[in-house]
């Protein structure tokens, strides 16, 4: 006796229009298809990694009209209209040049899965909190998980770059006051 052709049904997909990294992309996805998935699979834009898609390890997290956010959580179609920037589009950014070089500095990553949500994270965090100390630093990265472990590093590395800017704007005070 010959099986049955089984046949599935059709795939629903829909138009979406993003704005990534101040250029306009025109996709058709499923209506399931959340962010991450477009931005790596459907926008070539890798440095998004995906880990847990529950929310839960961060290393999804991208900047949404100018704050982070995780891209596993909600269908690319809800970021229609928001300004949506990954990790490429900060290439020549000067805060994210200093987190890099303190990265590398400190050994803030081993096998770098989480290291492009760390760096998301860590940049909103520089530039948000100045005076943060290392408890506030180490509850701000609280929603970015390590597999490897290295948050010592990690801590040590934003830290760093706290400093860093932190001596460079009393150095321009006292330019300015001499
Ligand atoms: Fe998005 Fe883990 S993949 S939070
Ligand atoms: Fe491997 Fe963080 S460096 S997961």
């Amino acid at each position: 006796m010959s099986a049955l052709p089984i046949e599935f049904p059709a795939v629903e997909t829909t138009e979406v229009q993003l704005n990534i990294n101040d250029r306009s992309y025109q996709l058709r996805l499923q209506p399931r298809t959340h962010l991450a998935d477009a931005l790596r699979d459907h926008c070539g834009l890798t440095a998004t990694h995906v880990g847990c898609e529950q929310g839960v390890c961060g290393a999804c997290t991208i900047e949404v009209d100018g704050a982070p956010q995780r891209s596993c959580l909600q269908s690319a179609k809800r970021f229609e209209g928001r300004q949506i920037r990954t990790l490429e589009a900060f290439d020549n950014d000067p805060v994210m040049a200093q987190l890099r070089a303190a990265f590398s500095a400190e050994h803030a990553l081993q096998c770098g899965y989480c290291t492009p949500g760390m760096l998301m994270t860590a940049r909103d965090i520089v530039l948000r909190l100045p005076e943060a100390d290392e408890v506030r630093v180490c509850e701000e990265l609280a929603g970015n998980l390590c597999r490897c472990t290295g948050y010592f590093g990690i801590v040590r590395a934003v830290l760093r770059v706290l400093r860093e800017r932190a001596s460079l704007v009393s150095s321009q005070e006292n330019i300015h006051a001499a």
